[in-house]
């Protein structure tokens, strides 16, 4: 096959070339976007005068052609035409003829692939925002039910204080909505056109690159030609959050697995969320956290390979550019799939609010308010931690909790405890005194989450 390049070559490209530089099994993705961008850019060159407007026409409706075939799997890519840009371009001069040779006027494919992969990032991002917004929601509506499910907090796995699921759902609901905020910073600086930047030094054309972007709905104009062929900064900063989200998603998989085994049994999950063991009949496992736990490994390497693939370039374009894609969208993929999976698992999970509340109960998760309680009674704070460690080791001692001690037993290491002690150690008590902002109380927790539910408008 005759290269579309090839005018300075007097031998074929080694096969073993073709199919070493080719990247047309994974940018054929593009597609859409390649079409889109030729259209805009054939209508740019007629409304200036650099092709004639019927053959912007003719250039318009053979790509026309050339996507409805693409979409109905009706064309076959070609491994020597490369990649997805030269791929079109061929069908198209084969298609309409000698005409469609005059559509890459005052355009690289070096601009042409920044603008491919920008338009199509735009797009993934607000996919992926929709369904991190989707989750949020999710944990709200579950919060919303467990208001009042006491559960232990913990800090190094032990337990600390008493919290309610509700405030630990919301917990989570921040960190997706700062992936939120990432996701539409970076496509800020995604939404810039650098179509017009040719190959690296623009174009002696008199380009209008404004239209272009205004067809296209890009917000900005590239300022520097070398820049928008060299900048892959958007993709790595997509690749960033992408890894955020993936340690999010994988720190809540880990406290569910935790949460879903038999020695926590704070929750159960769905049968349609879980799996089997081809050997042990009674098993049931949390595939699904789990598998999402260990993709973020790959979303964390797609993330090493663009800033590994861009340390020491020279500008502009080289063809190293080339392998950002496979990690762009792996990192996508990776992230769409594990939401798309994550959130109706975590709806459809069982939870189990008595075991919950009987681990709070357990654990000395009241010491801290002990402590408080001795401090309101006019105990320096740190007697008060004294004496309510004294207690705690005292009750270890006698397999007692706190609660259980009588007015004696205070009083003996702690001598300024009266009757009120119960209450204010009472474990649903204790939560509903941390009315502060983001505690758990769960008048405190509605009104996070009337403040969260007015954020997800944005
Ligand atoms: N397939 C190439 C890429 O993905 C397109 C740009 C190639 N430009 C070039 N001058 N070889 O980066």
């Amino acid at each position: 096959m005759t290269k579309l390049w090839g005018g300075r070559f007097q031998k074929a490209t080694d096969h073993l070339v073709d199919d070493f530089h080719s990247s047309i099994s994974f940018d054929q993705r593009l597609y859409r976007y390649d079409i889109r961008g030729s259209m805009a850019h054939a209508r740019m060159l007629a409304k200036q005068g650099i092709i004639a407007p019927e053959e912007a026409q003719a250039i318009i409706k053979g790509l026309e052609e050339i996507l409805a075939d693409i979409e109905a799997g009706r064309v076959e890519f070609s491994v020597a035409a490369e990649d997805i840009h030269m791929n079109i371009e061929q069908l198209l001069i084969e298609r309409i003829g000698p005409v469609g040779k005059k559509l890459h006027t005052a355009r690289s494919r070096n601009d042409q692939v920044a603008l491919d992969v920008r338009m199509y990032l735009k797009d993934e991002i607000d996919a992926i925002i929709a369904l991190l917004r989707q989750l949020q929601e999710t944990l709200l509506d579950l919060a919303e039910k467990h208001l009042d499910t006491v559960m232990p907090g913990y800090t190094h796995l032990q337990r600390a204080q008493p919290v309610t699921l509700a405030h630990h759902l919301l917990a989570y609901v921040q960190m997706f909505g700062r992936d939120v905020e990432r996701l539409q910073d970076c496509r800020r600086r995604t939404d810039v056109l650098p179509l017009g930047a040719g190959a690296l030094a623009g174009t002696t054309f008199p380009i209008d690159p404004a239209y272009v972007a205004e067809q296209l709905g890009f917000a900005a104009v590239a300022e520097n030609s070398l820049d928008a062929v060299s900048d892959r900064d958007f993709a790595v900063e997509f690749t960033a959050a992408a890894a955020l989200i993936m340690v999010h998603l994988s720190r809540f998989c880990e406290e569910i697995i935790l949460w879903s085994s038999a020695e926590f049994a704070f929750v159960e999950l769905d049968d349609a969320y879980s799996t089997g063991s081809s050997m042990m009949p009674q098993k049931k496992n949390p595939d699904v956290a789990e598998l999402t736990r260990g993709k973020a490994g790959r979303v964390f390497g797609d993330l090493m390979t663009l800033l590994t693939m861009l340390k020491g370039l020279p500008l502009a374009y080289n063809k190293d550019m080339q392998e950002d894609k496979e990690a762009l969208f792996d990192a996508v993929d990776t992230v769409k799939k594990c939401l798309r999976v994550f959130t109706p698992m975590v709806a459809s999970l069982k939870v189990r609010p008595e075991n919950m509340a009987g681990a709070a109960r357990g654990g000395f998760t009241n010491a801290t308010d002990l402590a408080d309680y001795l401090v309101k009674k006019g105990v320096p704070f740190r007697e008060a931690h004294e004496q309510a460690g004294k207690l705690v080791y005292y009750c270890l001692s006698r397999g007692k909790s706190l609660e259980e001690l009588s007015l004696e037993e205070f009083r003996h290491l702690a001598p300024r405890v009266e009757e009120d002690v119960y209450r204010a150690i009472d474990i649903r008590q204790c939560v509903a005194a941390r009315r502060v902002l983001g505690g758990p109380a769960p008048e405190a927790v509605r009104q996070a989450i009337l403040r969260a539910r007015a954020g997800l408008e944005n």
